[in-house]
C-alpha cells in the first residue's frame, strides 16, 4: 500500500500521477486540513504533523510514505526518513528540469515561504541553477483558494495573474510549480500568462520514483486499486467533492475523518 500526505488537497495533484501509473495499487491519502495551510507555520508543528500522519500510514500497512506537499518535504523529510525505516519519497523543486527547458535564462518557481526556507531548496538551486536566473514567488494565499476550491473565477485569475505577471515581466519563460496546490491553478496560470510560459509540475517525476521504490521494496501483497481518503479537518463533503473531482472514474474510493 502506498500512504500519501499533505497539508490538504494539493497532494491529489501526486497522487492523481500516482494512480495514472500504478492503477492497480492500493492508496491511503490523508489530508491534513485541520493543520492547512503549513506554509506559515513553525518547522516544529510540520515535523510534528508529519511524524503524526506518518504513524497513522504505516499503521494502515504503509509500504512506502509520499510526502506530496514541498514545504512538509522541505521541514520533514530527513527527520522522517531518520526515525521511520520505510522508505520516503518526497518533493524535489523541479530546477534541473525547467533549466534544461528555459531559453531565457530565467526561470520562476512559485513556492510556500516555508518552501523557500528548506536547505533542499537552497541546494537544488545551487546544484542546478548554475547557469540560469531563479525568480521565486512566494504564493501567499493560492493554497487557500484551492482548498476552497476556487479554481476560476475574478479573485482566482485576479491572485494568480499578480504572481505571473510579475515573474514573466522579470523574463522567466518557464515555471516550476513548487508546491502541490498549484497544479489545480494550471488553467488560471494559462487564462493570465503569455502563452510561451512553460509550466513544469514534479509530480509525473515523483510519480515514477515511488514506483521505483516499490519495487525495490518488492512488497507481493495483493491489491484491488482502492483509495481511502482521510481528512483531519470535520469536512469530508469537502474532500469528497474536490477528490471526486481529481478521480471522476475511480470506482473504489472511501472517506473517512481522522482524528489526531
Ligand atoms: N501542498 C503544500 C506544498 O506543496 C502546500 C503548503 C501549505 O499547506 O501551505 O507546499
Amino acid at each position: 500500500m502506498i500512504g500519501v500526505f499533505d497539508s490538504g488537497v494539493g497532494g491529489l495533484s501526486v497522487l492523481s500521477e500516482l494512480v495514472r501509473l500504478m492503477p492497480q495499487q492500493d492508496y491511503v491519502y490523508v489530508a491534513d486540513t485541520r493543520y492547512c495551510p503549513y506554509g506559515s507555520k513553525s518547522l516544529d508543528l510540520i515535523q510534528e504533523r508529519s511524524a503524526i500522519l506518518t504513524e497513522f500510514l504505516i499503521e494502515q500497512g504503509a509500504d512506502v510514505v509520499v510526502v506530496a506537499c514541498n514545504t512538509a518535504t522541505a521541514a520533514s523529510v530527513a527527520f522522517l526518513r531518520d526515525r521511520y525505516s520505510i522508505p520516503f519519497v518526497g518533493m524535489e523543486p523541479a530546477i534541473k528540469p525547467a533549466a534544461q527547458l528555459s531559453k531565457s535564462g530565467v526561470v520562476g518557481v512559485l513556492a510556500t515561504a516555508n518552501t523557500f526556507k528548506g536547505s533542499l531548496y537552497h541546494h537544488t538551486r545551487d546544484t542546478y541553477a548554475t547557469h540560469v536566473r531563479v525568480v521565486e514567488q512566494v504564493g501567499e494565499g493560492l493554497v487557500e483558494l484551492v482548498e476552497q476550491g476556487s479554481l476560476d473565477g475574478p479573485q482566482t485569475d485576479e491572485l494568480v495573474g499578480k504572481y505571473v505577471r510579475g515573474i514573466q515581466h522579470e523574463g522567466v519563460d518557464v515555471l516550476v510549480l513548487g508546491c502541490t496546490h498549484y497544479p489545480f491553478l494550471t488553467e488560471a496560470i494559462r487564462r493570465v500568462a503569455t502563452p510561451d510560459l512553460q509550466i513544469v509540475n514534479p509530480a509525473p517525476a515523483i510519480a515514477s520514483q515511488t514506483q521505483r521504490i516499490l519495487s525495490a521494496v518488492g512488497t507481493h501483497a495483493p491489491s484491488m486499486g482502492s483509495v481511502h481518503f482521510w481528512t483531519t479537518g470535520d469536512r469530508v463533503d469537502q474532500l469528497k467533492k474536490i477528490a471526486d473531482r481529481v478521480f471522476p472514474d475511480l470506482q473504489n474510493k472511501s472517506y473517512d475523518c481522522l482524528l489526531r
